[in-house]
C-alpha cells in the first residue's frame, strides 16, 4: 500500500516460551485514526513497543517513511517522528502542568520560548488555565491529556495510545475521542489500542484486530463489530 506511513512485516517476537507476536503484518496509512483492539495477551502493547523500538522484533521489520528502522533505537525513531503514551501516567505529580512540559520541550526550543510553547500545548490538550496547579492536584483525566501533551510536545507526525481512555469518565472519554480527531485534524497519524467499544465506536475510524499475536480481521469499525469471527474470540471460543 503506498500511503503507508508506518508498517510491519511478518514480525516475531518471542519472550522465552511466549509468542507476543507470531507473524504480524500491518499497515497504517498516513492521517488515519487507527485503532488497535484484541482479547488481554493478543499482543496489542508488545505491537506498539516494536514500533517505537523498545522492543526489537526476533524476526521480521519495521518500515517507518519508506525507511526500515528496525534496528534503530527509540531515541532515534523518536527523532524521526514517532511519540507513545502508554497506559501509566508519565508526568511529575509535584511539578506543575505547565513545568512537566518544559523537559519534553528542552531539546527543540530556545529557553526563552518554552513557557509560551508549553501554554500552547496544554491549552491544546484542554488544561488552559491549569498551567499552575500541580499535578497530583488534577484530575484522572487531566493527568492523562497531560500525558498526551508530553507526547505530542515534539510534534510528532505518528502518535501511539495504549488504552488512552482506560479509567476515565464517560465525560472525559468523550472528550479524549475530540482530542484525538482535533489532533488527527491537523494532519497527526494516530494509532489506539483500546478495550472500550463505546470509545472505538465513537472514533468510528479502520480498526485492526489482533489474535495471538497476528492480524485477525480488519476494516471499518461497523463491520469489525458485526464480524461474528471477531465475536467468538471475544467469548474466548476461538
Ligand atoms: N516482557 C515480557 N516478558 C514475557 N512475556 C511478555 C512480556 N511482554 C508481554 N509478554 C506476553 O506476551 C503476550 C502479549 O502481551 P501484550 O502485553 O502485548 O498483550 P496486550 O494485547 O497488550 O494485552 P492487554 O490487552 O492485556 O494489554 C502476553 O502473553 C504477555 O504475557
Ligand atoms: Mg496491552
Amino acid at each position: 500500500m503506498s500511503g503507508a506511513i508506518l508498517s510491519v512485516r511478518d514480525v516475531h517476537k518471542v519472550y522465552g516460551g511466549v509468542h507476543a507476536l507470531n507473524g504480524l503484518s500491518l499497515e497504517v496509512e498516513a492521517g488515519e485514526v487507527h485503532c488497535v483492539v484484541g482479547p488481554n495477551g493478543a499482543g496489542k502493547s508488545t505491537f506498539f513497543k516494536t514500533l517505537i523500538g523498545v522492543e526489537r522484533p526476533t524476526s521480521g521489520s519495521v518500515v517507518y517513511k519508506g525507511q526500515d528502522v528496525t534496528r534503530l533505537p527509540a531515541f532515534r525513531r523518536a527523532r524521526l517522528g514517532l511519540s507513545v503514551k502508554f497506559q501509566n501516567i508519565s508526568a511529575f505529580g509535584e511539578l506543575t502542568a505547565l513545568q512537566n512540559l518544559f523537559v519534553p520541550l528542552r531539546r527543540n526550543h530556545p529557553k526563552a520560548a518554552i513557557p509560551e510553547r508549553a501554554s500552547a500545548v496544554l491549552a491544546k490538550v484542554g488544561l488552559a488555565g491549569l498551567e499552575d496547579v500541580e499535578v497530583r492536584r488534577l484530575s484522572h483525566g487531566q493527568q492523562q491529556w497531560l500525558s498526551i501533551g508530553l507526547s505530542i510536545a515534539a510534534e510528532p507526525d505518528v502518535l501511539l495510545l495504549d488504552e488512552p481512555a482506560a479509567g476515565l469518565s464517560a465525560d472525559e472519554t468523550v472528550k479524549t475521542a475530540d482530542l484525538i480527531r482535533e489532533l488527527n485534524g491537523q494532519g497527526m497519524t494516530i494509532i489506539v489500542i483500546e478495550h472500550d467499544m463505546a470509545f472505538i465506536r465513537s472514533l468510528n475510524a479502520r480498526t485492526s484486530v489482533l489474535h495471538y499475536g497476528r492480524l485477525f480481521a480488519q476494516g471499518a469499525f461497523d463491520e469489525i463489530a458485526a464480524n461474528a469471527d471477531v465475536r467468538r474470540i471475544y467469548l474466548g471460543t476461538a
